[in-house]
């Protein structure tokens, strides 16, 4: 039979998205796999990405991206694991470990947890690097070793492999290079795609507000999250945002080890002050990844099976399981302290006494990445994730609070220990630290909830319906 479809040609798309048209399922399907298959030159892809980026991406363009990107590559099945899958995805932030509490207690509670995470990059931490700081854990498995991992200990936390979701792999790395990052329709394609390629039942999105967050403004992080959790349920995944404040470091340490430290803790029910917010805010995500997933019959109940599996031993017991199925040596657990082994370890006493009020958290994030806990960017080459020369990060490195927003400070009192790789970073890091937290005669503001608003399908299409809250071109705004 003779098709009577004309041939595309990414010069007349590029027309159309310039001239402001919508572009139909097909055209965006033909420019995914054209970009995954290297078929359509970068000039034409960049001049695609800019146009949308200036015209806007809609809703319905938003969805087929999403789709045409999660397709463009390898998927993984986890059906054939005979549970159902769930996941988190956060937007990042500094000290944020929720994902090292959430996967062993979901899958604690009878869920497969595929999660396929990233690393360090600027101002926030990644979970990957963190892993690593556990000696011999593999993050990089097979689909085959990742599948084996999931059976065994029904949680698993790898590293992106180079068959899933190639198209973004090329996208992200042109819209980096093209100023083409802040637009919302994109990010969501961008985050979604590679989430929805483990094949999942339920997903939890952990959207950050505040000065820590990607999104720093409110609206930002809203259209973000209503804009993922419509795209997600129309992809066939359940799907909850919840909008949560990074307004100061989540948790008491901010680094790698430090952080696996601190969630060892908590597994092993330990309860300490500067640890609440992140045991709390992991209960909440791990409650919803529960309800989705179909083992409570509400959020409330997921929470109270939640937080049983963190007092009971049994989340500790799946994430002791799953260090070892990936190679790590559980034996550093034994005494945390004794394994943490930084070069140069320095003290940030109180400048003065007043409150501590408030906290710039992405410049606090960027203090954490100079004593050698981060890396600063990575290799733009657009080369393949595993060929792009990451820059190794120290394990030990990093800072732990000792005193939170709003606590009250006397002059000469520890704020924060800094560990770092050299002297020299040792003094860029307390520098930017201290120029980051504000002591004052009176606290700022009343700091916002831990979780601020949740969006589920309904809210989140109403939300956008709502042509007065919902930014016509879907522009993050630069400050
Ligand atoms: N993280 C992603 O994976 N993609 C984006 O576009 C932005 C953040």
């Amino acid at each position: 039979m003779i098709s009577n479809t004309a041939p595309l040609h990414p010069v007349d798309l590029i027309r159309k998205k310039r001239d402001g048209e919508p572009m139909t399922d097909e055209e965006i399907r033909f420019l995914v796999a054209g970009a995954a298959r290297s078929s359509i030159p970068l000039e034409q892809l960049s001049a695609w990405l800019m146009a949308s980026w200036i015209r806007g991406v809609t809703v319905e363009e938003t969805r087929a991206l999403t789709v045409a990107m999660r397709d463009s590559g390898e998927k993984f099945s986890p059906s054939r694991l005979g549970k159902t899958a769930v996941d988190k995805h956060s937007t990042g932030g500094v000290g944020d470990k929720t994902s090292f509490l959430v996967a062993p207690i979901a899958a604690a509670c009878g869920l497969a947890v595929p999660m396929i995470s990233g690393r360090a990059l600027g101002h926030t931490g990644g979970t990957l690097d963190k892993l690593e700081s556990i000696p011999g854990y593999r993050t990089a498995l097979s689909l085959a070793e990742f599948e084996s991992v999931l059976r065994h200990c029904g949680a698993s936390i790898v590293s992106q492999t180079l068959s899933l979701v190639p198209a973004d792999r090329v996208l992200y790395s042109l819209r980096d290079r093209t100023g083409t990052v802040e637009n919302v329709g994109l990010i969501c394609a961008s985050i979604l795609s590679k989430k929805l390629a483990a094949g999942l039942d339920g997903l939890v999105l952990d959207v950050k507000t505040g000065s820590g967050a990607f999104l720093r403004r409110r609206e930002d992080a809203e259209q973000l999250a209503a804009l993922m959790v419509a795209t997600a349920e129309a992809a066939g995944t359940r799907t909850v945002a919840l909008l949560t404040d990074m307004g100061q470091p989540l948790g008491r340490a901010a680094g790698n080890w430090i952080e696996i430290a601190e969630c060892v803790e908590l597994l092993r029910g330990e309860r300490n002050p500067g640890s609440e917010d992140v045991r709390e805010l992991s209960l909440k995500l791990a409650a919803w990844m529960i309800a989705l997933g179909g083992k409570a019959p509400n959020v409330e109940s997921g929470y109270k099976l939640a937080e049983s599996a963190l007092e009971d031993g049994s989340a500790l017991a799946v994430f002791l399981k799953m260090v070892d199925a990936h190679g790590g040596d559980g034996s550093v657990f034994d005494n945390l302290a004794a394994f943490h082994r930084p070069d140069v370890t320095e003290v940030l006493n109180a400048w003065e006494s007043g409150i501590i009020a408030e906290m710039d958290t992405t410049a606090i994030g960027w203090a954490v990445q100079r004593t050698g806990a981060g890396r600063e960017a990575a290799n733009d080459s657009g080369a393949p994730a595993e060929s792009l020369g990451w820059e190794p990060v120290d394990p030990h490195a990093g800072i732990v609070f000792h005193a939170r927003r709003g606590a009250r400070v006397e002059k000469g009192q520890p704020v924060a220990t800094l560990y770092a790789t050299t002297p020299a970073q040792m003094e860029e890091a307390v520098a930017r630290l201290r120029a980051a937290i504000r002591i004052a005669a009176e606290p700022a503001a009343a700091p916002p909830p831990l979780v601020s608003r949740v969006f589920d399908r309904e809210s989140a299409e109403a939300f956008l319906a709502n042509p007065v809250k919902v930014k016509k071109q879907g522009i993050v705004s630069r400050e």
